[in-house]
């Protein structure tokens, strides 16, 4: 059996094989472009808009530009892969195909923290509007369930619950859900265009100065990450989700063309709006008024006194950001699933319902995880421990382009990246750049995490790989 260093490679031809065999066809470019916006906009942009300008002052603006560049370079790394591997698993396939099966593994155990943590965390982000929104109507439920143990609570049950109602509905089938997705996501777009409309008029110059008030890169001050690039490794959470579009792939119709449209469209759409919702909101407020609000975007119009306009921008974030958890949830069950197929997890995960077409064992377990996750840990933590794994992964998805373009030239391309070395190695350097921007807890927590997966892969998955044992490999 050939295998790279990094134990066996799955042949592009087998992965492209697999495509289509068993999950439905049922998707095409508008339900992907909304996978991916439905992924994308969400608790980053809403919520975490305030603490990247409690970290970097008004070059918070910065900071998501800088995000976006790096996310934009993976993206269109993504693209090219998504298209030459149209199989579930997104970087985990690609690393496998191209890098080798541990590496694979470590990708697709990083996968897990970025799609369920991400999930875990824009359910309790929810939950905190829900909260508000009941509170607000002077209801008082018992704060023992509003919360984590951290916070003096037992357990955070509207983020519990939100986590359980829409794995249900990813298990009830994808079609009904990416229908509904679509609605959620013009609910969203919806309330972003009325936050620009009545935080734009408000624009004064004076609330970015001074624009960079703690300097450009991460360092700890006054017990604080601070910092552009501190600002800028959290608020990468905004951005990232459409990759979940890539996991996709064998559910697309004509794949080649759709999951270009879906991540470049999606990706494009997202960026657009960030830049307008930040300076909109930065030039509206001050930002230390703006820091660290649990609601800035209702902040900000409260204090400009649109009143209706904030309930109104406040209301879609909580009917829509379901949305982004149906998306990364869609996207963290098809890694379960490839990985499954593949031997590293147990086959039983992947069997997929004859009647909704979808791999239901593997859905349940995934809303498990992440409601237990969201139920009992802080909402930053949880959001830099995604961002650690996403990072991971788009890291091994800049090397897999180049190493790609170095040993197959002259495989057929449906999309093809532009100037792919310099593209893939600044999505490479952007991305270990913003994982060293992290707060070192959360880098300790990672690296727990990626130990753990090791011992999982050596105790279990090495000895039942199907590479490893079953399948002919006849190189790329
Ligand atoms: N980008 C997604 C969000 O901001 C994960 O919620």
């Amino acid at each position: 059996m050939a295998a790279g260093f990094f134990g066996p490679i799955k042949p592009i031809a087998v992965a492209q094989q697999e495509a289509g065999h068993s999950l439905r066809a049922s998707l095409s470019w508008p339900h992907l472009v909304a996978l991916g916006v439905g992924a994308i906009v969400g608790t980053g942009i809403y919520t975490l808009t305030g603490v990247g300008a409690e970290r970097a002052g008004p070059a918070v603006i910065l900071a998501f530009a800088i995000a976006g560049a790096v996310c934009a370079c993976a993206a269109l790394a993504y693209a090219e892969l998504a298209t030459m591997i149209p199989t579930a698993g997104s970087a985990y396939t690609y690393t496998y195909s191209v890098l080798g099966e541990t590496l694979a593994w470590i990708v697709g155990w990083s996968l897990i923290l970025e799609y369920s943590l991400a999930c875990s965390t824009v359910a309790v982000g929810w939950s905190g509007y829900l909260v508000g929104w009941i509170q607000s109507a002077g209801i008082h439920l018992p704060a023992a369930l509003l919360s984590g143990p951290h916070a003096g609570g037992i357990v955070n049950l509207p983020a519990v619950i939100v986590a359980l109602a829409v794995a249900g509905m990813l298990m009830a089938g994808t079609r009904e859900s990416a229908t509904l997705n679509i609605i959620l996501v013009i609910i969203k777009l919806a309330a972003l265009s009325i936050f620009v409309a009545f935080a734009a008029p408000a624009f004064d110059a004076n609330n970015l100065q001074p624009f960079m008030p703690y300097g450009f890169a991460s360092h700890v001050e006054g017990g604080a990450t601070k910092g552009v690039m501190a600002a800028a490794a959290i608020v990468f959470f905004a951005f990232y989700g459409f990759d979940a579009v890539a996991t996709s792939a064998e559910e697309a119709k004509n794949p080649s063309r759709d999951l270009k449209i879906g991540i470049i469209g999606s990706m494009a759409i997202c960026t657009l709006i960030y830049m307008l919702v930040a300076i909109s909101a930065i030039g509206a407020m001050h930002y230390t008024t703006l820091g660290n609000s649990p609601e800035p975007l209702a902040l900000v119009l409260r204090t400009l006194g649109h009143p209706v306009a904030s309930h109104l921008v406040a209301l879609a974030a909580l009917i829509a950001l379901p949305s982004v958890i149906l998306v990364m949830m869609y996207g963290q069950s098809r890694v379960f699933f490839v990985m499954s197929r593949d031997g590293l997890l147990p086959r039983s995960l992947s069997k997929v319902s004859k009647r909704t077409g979808t791999p239901v064992l593997v859905t349940g377990i995934t809303g498990l995880f992440v409601a237990a996750v969201a139920g009992f840990f802080r909402l930053d933590e949880i959001a830099e421990l995604a961002n650690a794994g996403t990072l991971v992964a788009f890291i091994a998805v800049g090397v897999c382009l180049m190493v790609l373009r170095k040993k197959a030239p002259d495989l057929p391309r449906v999309f093809r990246c532009p100037a792919p070395y310099l593209v893939g190695s600044l999505a490479v350097l952007g991305c270990l750049y913003l994982l060293f921007s992290l707060p070192g807890m959360t880098l300790v927590r990672f690296l727990g995490w990626n130990i753990l997966g090791i011992l999982v892969y050596l105790a279990y998955g090495r000895a039942r790989s199907m590479a490893r044992h079953n399948q002919p490999v006849v190189g790329i």
